[in-house]
């Protein structure tokens, strides 16, 4: 196991945990939330059943929340019967860290987690528009920001980075994680460790990162939330590990595991994820939280008799801390005391936890100062400017029929759906913190951009559409710039859908737009892929905006007015159709690949591969590849190298992607699959080698004992602008 601490830190650990009563060790394991206690007059959870079937809308419920009466176990605190709370406000972080510090016997700090997905006061693109942006200095860098911005407010651990690989758009969660690749993916997970974690030089800059949500919670069947997971484990091993492999390697500190079961044990309770392969296998030096209420719902999922067993379960099988039920608080006790769970359990729980604790600085410093509550009161330029780049990056050109886009900064441009005129539209699912006052939504960002901007809000996502404003707006404009896609609401936890395209009447309205004659241009924003064949066979030009944070609104007029040309290519492959999830492109070879030829594996009413491919996306600029080169650079290394040129007008960024295959193997293996990248800026004219190694021993593969296999045999090699889209070169390697 990787240490965290000095051996003078570890000893302070052992001391404190040598005086801890059995219930303060228990203690420790415990995180609540303030508990609504009153305020209103039907239970908690009827509230919450009137919210989802619309009985009362989510203002209403945002309302009477905010009257609720809250408790925040301020004597639970005192009693040392708490060891982590769920709150944001600095106010309350330090009232209760208060409690914690000086009236408890043994004054150990409290630790305070937030879900800080992407981005705290500053958001940032969704994380599957972010991971879109290839940019690997980014992903660290936005990281970095929002662990200062959290920790100004006492949050000193991020649920975050989730690294579901997620390959299914139904799910609304793949929102949240960097999208269908293994590979990027884990570089992903790298840089958001070393953004979160890595500047230790005060406690002020760095956070707990939680890896979330382990494991295989992206492979739900039927992309519903919260479902089961069945899972060869071939592919746990060399697909869905790897992410969470490469963050722990990085040093993650603390991981969250799934709701769901994989193969029928759920994770809360599987003891082979937990400490087989998390604890022992990657030496995983922190603790593990359980997702909210997730041991109590072992009960439900039939693997626990009771509250009880379900405590016991999840201890034993290596989960060290409960969020939200306090069955350990209630039970945890009287099984050790009646034998029922060896006290080592508890005190190793104990141990990582106070581990991470003092890893953070919380021992010493404990508080949030004043100074530090008030250094982001107002929004630093420096992270407007960040908020800004990484939405400008993550921006996915489509379509751009007879080069429509860019538009002239004169053009008169009928800017059309509801989306476009809402600032809170721009943050995304799990944003928290933000202000209204520093999102910019797509409305504000063209009339600043454009001098003709004429705005017809025509419908959107929910509710009726107006053929009347549709067809005003054809009457103005020279072009019109059609925003639609999804609510916030329609991504993220619990949102899973069976229908992906465009949901309510938006079709429609696209329609009368084109009746109108005028050009149209598609400006989505949504949290998932989302199923467009129609509009990619109709509209002119198609912009994939995903949820890009504060600063939407600048980044998407500029990417429109060519101020920024645009670089970023998707992180996950869009169906056709819906019925074509999960559709991604490193899947298994089979006997039979899709062909025009009837007994294949293929679709009747729509083509096997996805729309737009993982790794696609178009620059105002043109890229050419050549001479792909790939060399045995010595025993134990690769160089594989290709030429690009810029073959267009304009400055650009490519990513350029090198993928492999192992053409022939003792397991079926993915027809391709990512191994490198690089971003590439070229001048336009410009003609660059780029050259990557690959270490050999990444040509192998997990089979389904979680035996690494290197076989020889034959490989190919492609580099390209997208995954669809490569040369290929062809080497027999031996490695013996
Ligand atoms: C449930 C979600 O699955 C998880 O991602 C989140 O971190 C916790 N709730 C805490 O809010």
């Amino acid at each position: 196991m990787r240490e965290i601490l000095t051996a003078e830190q570890t000893k302070k650990i052992e001391d404190l945990l040598s005086q801890m009563t059995l219930e303060e060790k228990i203690g420790q394991m415990n995180q609540v939330s303030p508990s609504i206690v009153g305020g209103f007059t039907v239970p908690f959870e009827e509230l919450i059943e009137m919210m989802t079937d619309g009985r009362i809308s989510k203002e209403e419920f945002s309302k009477i929340m905010e009257s609720a009466e809250q408790d925040y176990h301020e004597d639970e605190i005192r009693a040392g019967k708490v060891g982590s709370l769920m709150v944001q406000d600095p106010a309350a972080v330090n009232r209760l860290q208060h409690i914690a510090v000086e009236e408890s016997r043994l004054g150990i700090p409290l630790i305070f987690g937030l879900d800080v997905i992407h981005g705290f006061r500053s958001v940032y693109p969704i994380a599957i528009a972010e991971a879109g942006s290839f940019d690997v200095d980014l992903f660290e860098r936005t990281a970095a920001m929002a662990a200062r911005e959290s920790r100004a407010s006492g949050v000193a651990w991020h649920f975050a980075p989730m690294l579901d690989v997620a390959r299914d758009a139904r799910w609304g969660r793949v929102s949240e994680g960097p999208g269908e690749d293994p590979y990027l993916g884990s570089v992903f997970a790298r840089a958001k460790i070393r953004g979160l974690q890595g500047d230790r030089s005060s406690p002020d800059n760095y956070v707990a990162a939680c890896l979330k949500h382990y494991i295989c919670y992206g492979a739900v069947e039927a992309g519903r939330d919260y479902n089961t997971v069945s899972m060869a484990m071939h592919l746990f091993y060399n697909c869905y590990l790897k992410p969470f492999a490469a963050a722990v390697d990085e040093g993650a500190v603390t991981v969250m595991a799934a709701f769901n079961d994989l193969n029928g044990v759920p994770c809360t309770v599987n003891k082979f994820l937990l400490r087989n392969i998390l604890k022992e296998s990657l030496g995983f030096p922190g603790f593990v939280v359980s997702d909210a209420n997730a041991i109590r719902e072992c009960v439900v999922h039939g693997i626990a008799e009771d509250q009880a067993d379900a405590g016991i379960k999840a201890a034993f099988a290596g989960m060290d801390m409960d969020m939200g039920t306090e069955i350990y608080a209630k039970h945890l006790k009287d099984a050790v005391e009646s034998g029922k769970l060896p006290l080592e359990v508890v005190d190793e729980a104990a141990r990582r936890i106070l581990s991470v604790k003092m890893w953070l600085g919380l021992f010493d410093h404990p508080y949030v100062s004043e100074d530090l509550m008030k250094k982001y009161e107002v929004l630093p330029q420096e992270h407007i400017d960040l908020a800004r780049e990484a939405a400008e990056k993550s921006i996915v050109v489509l379509k751009n029929e007879k080069n429509l886009l860019p538009l002239r900064k004169d053009a008169k441009i009928s800017l059309v759906g509801t989306l476009a005129d809402i600032p809170e539209e721009v943050v995304g699912a799990w944003s928290i913190s933000w202000r209204k006052e520093d999102c910019v939504s797509i409305r504000q960002g063209m009339e600043a951009e454009f001098e003709n901007v004429r705005y017809f809000p025509c419908g959107g996502p929910e509710g009726d559409v107006s053929y009347n404003e549709a067809v005003e707006a054809g009457e103005y404009g020279d072009v019109i710039v059609a925003v639609l896609g999804e609510t916030i609401a329609m991504s993220g936890e619990a949102s899973s859908k069976a229908e992906i395209a465009l949901p309510g009447r938006q079709r429609e309205l696209l329609e009368c737009l084109l009746d109108t004659g005028k050009p149209v241009v598609l400006v989505l924003m949504n949290g998932r892929p989302v199923a467009i064949r129609w509009e990619n066979e109709f509209m002119n030009a198609i912009v994939e905006a995903w949820h890009l944070g504060i600063r939407m609104g600048d980044a998407v007029a500029a990417v429109l007015s060519g101020k920024v040309n645009p670089e970023g290519k998707l992180s996950s492959s869009f169906p056709a159709a819906s019925g074509q999830c999960p559709v991604y492109y490193n899947h298994m070879n089979t006997g039979r690949p899709g062909s025009k030829s009837k007994f294949t594996s293929r679709y009747l009413d729509c083509p096997p591969e996805s729309l737009y491919p993982f790794g696609y996306g178009l620059s105002y600029t043109t890229y050419e590849y050549k001479d792909l080169m790939v060399a045995e650079a010595s025993p134990e290394e690769l160089e594989i190298s290709v030429t690009v040129s810029n073959t267009g007008q304009r400055d650009g960024r490519e990513t350029v992607q090198f993928y492999t295959q192992d053409v022939c193997a003792s397991l079926v293996r993915p027809v391709k699959e990512l191994k490198r990248f690089e971003k590439v800026p070229l001048k336009a004219g410009e003609t660059k080698k780029v050259q990557v190694t690959l270490p050999k021993k990444e040509l192998g593969f997990y089979d389904n004992d979680g035996v690494y296999r290197l076989e020889d045999g034959l490989f190919r090699f492609y580099a390209g602008g997208s995954s669809a889209d490569c040369l290929q070169e062809e080497l027999r390697l031996s490695f013996s």
